[in-house]
């Protein structure tokens, strides 16, 4: 069969497998990033206008970008409802980015580890992932700036806020930094903001893109996280100079975004509701991120290092002995445990061995302690004996 030659880089048949076994019952599952089945709020349609069943604007729903705006104004961000498309999820944004920027052997630069899904479409479309480490703090400045200084990526994606999947929340002093080099270097900076309002510890930051002075920039959110992912409503916001080709691209791609769900995320976001909402969802992420790390400390204290997340919805542990993670997920799954290896969040993965990603919000607390220690033994067997 001759498809495009970009088909040949579609890669993680793993992710896959791992994620449709996630789905048998037995399992207990730490790999999805799904929020918790109980915490969807159940829909009202009744007073949809039939109107919402008939073609849009590209851009999106007025009334909804008029909200966004004023929403992303309150974090800093300078923009107007002019700037704001709103996209199918925001997965949708680094298709269009990628689309963009990208042709076979445009440089990028990302975090790693970083975003799964971003990996992929950025590399389908032929990119060169230049990562740079990322701490607890945010990315390491130093190494940013030796990146900016021998290469020059067409743009930086960054998720500065509880990041997928290590948990890093950058710090003032790194947002700053991250700003100032991108300014100095001229680099667009794509920042992905998914999991700003799951926040269990009440830390807040302003965005980067609120930080720069020179560069161009692509602020992305999403509905995914705090109300539905089904819904299938995100949205990007553009400096001036890059939004009529982001719009071009939307247009293409597939018209415009669900009206349904847009007229329903306007039902929500910015209502009282949806505050209490929020908080309700807060309340019960929180407990289960401190069941997990409670967990963690009676388990893995001597097999593994790690931080607690002050927001998101993962663990991110780093093995005391590293070893290949991908090879401990048959013995997992023949236990009904499923986890997310940390190679496949790398640009190198042969590089980087001996990550977990661990989600915390899906699996119950009762059975937290049982898939835990499942999973623990079987780290250990895989383990070669320590010296005595
Ligand atoms: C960092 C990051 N970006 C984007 C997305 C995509 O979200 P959406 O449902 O809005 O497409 C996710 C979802 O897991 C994510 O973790």
């Amino acid at each position: 069969m001759v498809f495009s030659e970009r088909v040949e880089r579609l890669k993680s048949s793993l992710i896959r497998e791992i994620l449709a076994a996630a789905q048998r019952p037995e399992m207990m599952s730490f790999a999805g990033g799904l929020p918790a089945e109980a915490m969807l709020p159940a829909l009202d349609w009744a007073a949809m206008p039939t109107s919402m069943g008939q073609y849009g604007m590209s851009e999106g729903e007025p009334a909804l970008r008029e909200l966004l705006a004023a929403q992303a104004r309150a974090l800093g961000v300078p923009c107007e409802a002019s700037q704001v498309l709103v996209v199918s999820g925001s997965q949708q944004t680094l298709d269009l980015t990628a689309k963009l920027y990208i042709d076979k052997g445009t440089q990028v630069l990302l975090e790693g580890p970083t975003y799964l899904a971003a990996l992929q479409i950025f590399q389908l479309f032929g990119a060169d992932c230049l990562s740079v480490p990322v701490t607890a703090e945010g990315v390491d400045l130093v190494a940013m700036r030796a990146r900016l200084e021998q290469h020059q990526p067409a743009f930086a994606y960054l998720i500065p806020t509880f990041q997928n999947p290590s948990g890093a929340r950058y710090s003032e002093a790194v947002r700053d930094g991250v700003a100032a080099l991108l300014d100095e270097f001229s680099v667009t900076l794509v920042e992905d903001d998914p999991y700003r309002d799951l926040n269990y510890d009440g830390v807040q930051a302003l965005p980067i893109v609120s930080r720069l002075r020179k560069a161009s920039w692509i602020y992305t959110g999403t509905v995914s996280k705090t109300l539905l992912p089904g819904l299938r409503v995100g949205y990007l916001i553009a400096s001036p100079d890059l939004f009529p080709h982001l719009l071009r691209l939307k247009q293409s791609a597939d018209l415009h975004t669900n009206r349904v769900g847009q007229w329903q995320a306007l039902q929500w976001l910015g209502s009282e509701r949806y505050t209490r909402h929020l908080a309700e969802l807060r309340e019960f992420y929180r407990a289960r991120r401190d069941a997990m790390q409670a967990e963690l400390l009676r388990y893995f204290s001597d097999l593994a290092d790690w931080h607690v997340p002050q927001g998101g919805l993962f663990f991110w542990l780093t093995l005391k002995q590293p070893l290949d993670t991908r090879t401990l997920l048959p013995a997992a799954m023949a236990r009904n445990v499923a986890f997310m290896p940390g190679e496949p969040f790398f640009a190198e993965p042969e590089r980087n061995f001996g990550n977990l990603r661990l989600n915390f919000s899906h699996v119950s607390p009762e059975r937290l302690g049982e898939g835990l220690s499942r999973l623990a033994a079987v780290i250990r067997e895989a383990q070669p004996a320590r010296a005595a």
